[in-house]
């Protein structure tokens, strides 16, 4: 009993966090080069430009994963480093680097898991309206098809976008990430419907490129569960799961993955914005609803909920000194069953955790080392968790912690430390952490020894 056999344990990056090198070798700019220069966007006033220069030390982060023990690895391509215009001309020397970087992998018998959008958008398909213009659907696909073309001999495992909720609810909602521009409902629910043809289209070009390919997706969801193990209680986390709210319709899960395995919007979010729904044409939820192998769900927290009289639900009001992360996230490890438990029975589909992970506030101690006790306690709280989905029988496939190394952290710079290894970003050392030791013994124990 306990996670499958052929179950895959690694870790997680994004290229715009990791690279660097954001004006080498012919790369174009994105959306994310161009915030971090408006002052006051980010929380220190840095910028990706270095970042880990994993762009230039990936075998030495290929070297390190190896060490960890890591049987797959989880990365992004960065599109415009590819297509430096966002379409047209290829970029030899981009598409060159990933050749090298899943060479590597690869000889180091670790699995490449790529991404192919991980919110470093194109500036220049910015300035033609972005994911609001008609043809930005098949822009993505365009791209998706020269990667898969390229990587496809070599690389098995492709999941299309990540999180779009955060690039399109955090950045045109919220304005808080890249490009950071409040558009109103109807533009945003534009875009959502865009980006879901994007994915359906990337789909269809990854299984034309690369049809022995494991093909999926990665949204993240705020993975609420019961508050107690009753009926009542699970049936009012399983509402509130899948629910819309008026107020962030963007970070639902049912808005971005009802229409990719069950064939339209949620009912909810057409009640809620009958005037403001893009128009959906003939073919759209075919197109969206491209048959995936894998679903690649993100998560990090949610909320307790309970059954009120009526048949609803109610979020429970967390305790008084809950245990937060650095970030001020809640530890929440009962996320990680629940979780992919509602996701699996709701759309029956295999699931791999493609993130999950906290940053804590790690130093390099007088002897050398980095000592980060409360990660190994999360992620050991949150893990048995899922190995409990696993032994209940939620189909499991893979469990990916965010992140390798340390890393800029989109509007909070270099002032989280999500890593399992750290980095000195001024000398570019490593150094790996306790909980990468015990991580390896995880791996090597496939869970057991939880
Ligand atoms: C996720 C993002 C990832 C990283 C982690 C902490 O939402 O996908 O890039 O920022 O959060």
């Amino acid at each position: 009993m306990g996670f499958r056999k052929d179950f895959v344990w690694g870790g997680v990056t994004a290229s715009y966090q990791i690279e660097g090198a954001a004006y080498e070798d012919g790369k174009g700019l994105s959306v994310w080069d161009m915030f971090c220069k408006e002052p006051g966007r980010i929380a220190d006033g840095t910028n990706g430009d270095v970042a880990c220069d994993h762009y230039h030390l990936y075998q030495k982060d290929v070297d390190i994963m190896g060490e960890i023990g890591y049987q797959a690895y989880r990365f992004s391509a960065t599109w415009p480093r590819i297509l430096p215009e966002g379409t047209g001309p290829v970029n030899e020397k981009g598409l060159d680097f990933y050749d090298r970087l899943v060479d590597s992998l690869l000889a180091a018998d670790i699995q490449p898991w790529l991404t192919l959008f991980h919110w470093d958008y194109p500036y220049a398909l910015f300035r033609r309206g972005g994911w609001t213009n008609p043809s930005s659907p098949q822009w993505f696909a365009d791209y998706a098809q020269i990667l898969a073309k390229r990587l496809g001999d070599r690389v098995k495992r492709f999941l299309t976008i990540n999180e779009p909720q955060c690039f399109i609810g955090i950045a045109y909602d919220d304005t808080v990430h890249a490009p950071g521009i409040h558009f109103p409902i109807w533009d945003t629910l534009l875009m959502a419907h865009h980006v879901l043809l994007g994915h359906g289209l990337a789909v269809q070009a990854i299984r034309a490129a690369a049809p022995d390919a494991l093909v999926g997706i990665s949204p993240t969801c705020s993975a609420h569960y019961p508050d107690t193990e009753t009926a009542e209680d699970i049936e009012a986390a399983r509402q509130a799961f899948f629910d819309v709210d008026k107020g962030a319709p963007f970070w639902s899960a049912s808005l971005w993955s009802d229409p990719i395995f069950k064939g339209d919007y949620p009912k909810k979010l057409y009640e809620l914005f009958p005037e403001h729904m893009p128009n959906i044409g003939p073919d759209d939820m075919r197109i969206i609803g491209q048959p995936l192998d894998i679903l690649g769900q993100n998560i990090y927290n949610g909320k307790a909920v309970r059954a009120d009289s009526k048949g609803g639900y109610v979020f429970v009001e967390r305790e008084k000194g809950y245990p937060f992360t650095a970030a001020k996230w809640p530890v929440t490890p009962k996320a990680l069953y629940w979780g992919p438990r509602f996701l699996a029975e709701a759309y029956q589909i295999p699931i791999a955790i493609t993130e999950n992970g906290l940053s804590c506030p790690d130093v390099v101690s007088l002897d050398g080392k980095v000592h980060d006790p409360i990660r190994i306690d999360f992620l050991h709280r949150y893990l048995l968790e899922l190995r409990r989905a696993a032994e209940d029988g939620v189909d499991l496939r893979g469990y990916f912690h965010w992140c390798v190394t340390d890393n800029f952290e989109w509007a909070k710079g270099f002032t989280e430390r999500f890593g399992m290894v750290y980095c000195d970003f001024e000398t570019q050392e490593r150094i790996l952490k306790d909980s990468a030791y015990w991580y390896r013994e995880v791996i090597q124990t496939n869970g057991e020894n939880l």
